[in-house]
């Protein structure tokens, strides 16, 4: 067997990371798939196609008309329709998949988090009273928030929330991770934020909300992952990377 083709699912960084060192190792034919959401995609090291493929049954099209070795959903962990895709997918061809799912974070002492299983429940267990709150889940889903309009929210995504919201009390910031502890702390200070709507998204890239919240006594409505995906799952780039060279080894990939 020559360079095994790979299909990486990305928009993510992992998904950026794992490309980066398969092309250094050149080693694979990678080409990395976005959704085409962003408007300003991060430069990428691999080719890449944007957009969805139509489903479940197209991506498994795709994956045999492009005669794919190996299918890697590395994927953000609440992007989950995607990801019941890629495990229909990888099922119904047979071809080899690997999940890439950063860990969950975890309460730490002094974390004030209430674990919620959405946003609109997130958005329900902020209570009656008026309160100051930062919506850091993206765009997606921001409009929950105009079910409980007696709020302040602040709405950080990195598209704009477009229409914007039916809110007389919003702001927005437009802003990309990585996000630094400093700064954090003064946003939710200038802002006056007293709970925080978050994914447990894991990684280190949006972590430092958490530790700020941390240091300065803030509530963080947590909302949970859906169940893992049914593939294999792997957690760094480097297990991933293992996986793949338990799949192909080095030999069999420089063609020898
Ligand atoms: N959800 C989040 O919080 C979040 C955060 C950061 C980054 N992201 C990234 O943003 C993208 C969209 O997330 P989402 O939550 O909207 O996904 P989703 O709800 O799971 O997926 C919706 C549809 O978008 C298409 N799609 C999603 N990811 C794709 C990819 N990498 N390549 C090609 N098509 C893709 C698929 O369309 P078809 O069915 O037509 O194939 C999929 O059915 C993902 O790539 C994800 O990694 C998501």
């Amino acid at each position: 067997m020559g360079r095994p083709r790979i299909l990486i699912l990305g928009g993510t960084s992992e998904a950026r990371l794992l490309a980066e060192a398969l092309a250094a190792r050149g080693n694979g034919d990678v080409l990395l798939s976005l959704a085409g959401r962003t408007e300003k995609p991060a430069a990428q090291p691999v080719p890449v196609r944007s957009g969805g493929f139509g489903g479940a049954a197209a991506l498994a099209d795709f994956l045999k008309a492009g005669g794919y070795d190996l299918l890697i959903d590395a994927t953000h962990p609440f992007a989950e329709r995607i990801s019941a895709n890629a495990a229909f997918a990888a099922e119904t061809t047979g071809i080899a998949a690997i999940a890439l799912r950063r860990s969950e974070w975890q309460r730490l002492p002094g974390d004030r988090w209430r674990g919620v299983r959405s946003i609109p429940a997130a958005i329900a267990a902020l209570g009656p009273s008026p309160r100051r709150v930062l919506l850091a889940t993206g765009r997606q889903g921001a409009h929950h928030a105009e079910a409980a309009p007696q709020h302040f929210y602040l709405i950080r995504s990195v598209d704009p929330v477009e229409p914007p919201l039916a809110l007389v009390d919003v702001d927005y910031v437009i802003d990309r991770g990585p996000f630094p502890l400093e700064g954090e702390c003064a946003l939710l200070k200038q802002h006056r934020i007293n709970a925080i709507i978050a994914k447990n998204s894991g990684g280190a890239a949006t972590y430092a909300k958490i530790e700020a919240a941390r240091l300065l006594g803030i509530e963080v409505m947590m909302v949970a992952r859906a169940p893992a995906s049914t593939v294999k799952t792997v957690d760094t780039v480097e297990a991933a990377l293992a996986a793949i060279d338990h799949l192909f080894p080095p030999a069999m990939k420089r063609g020898v």
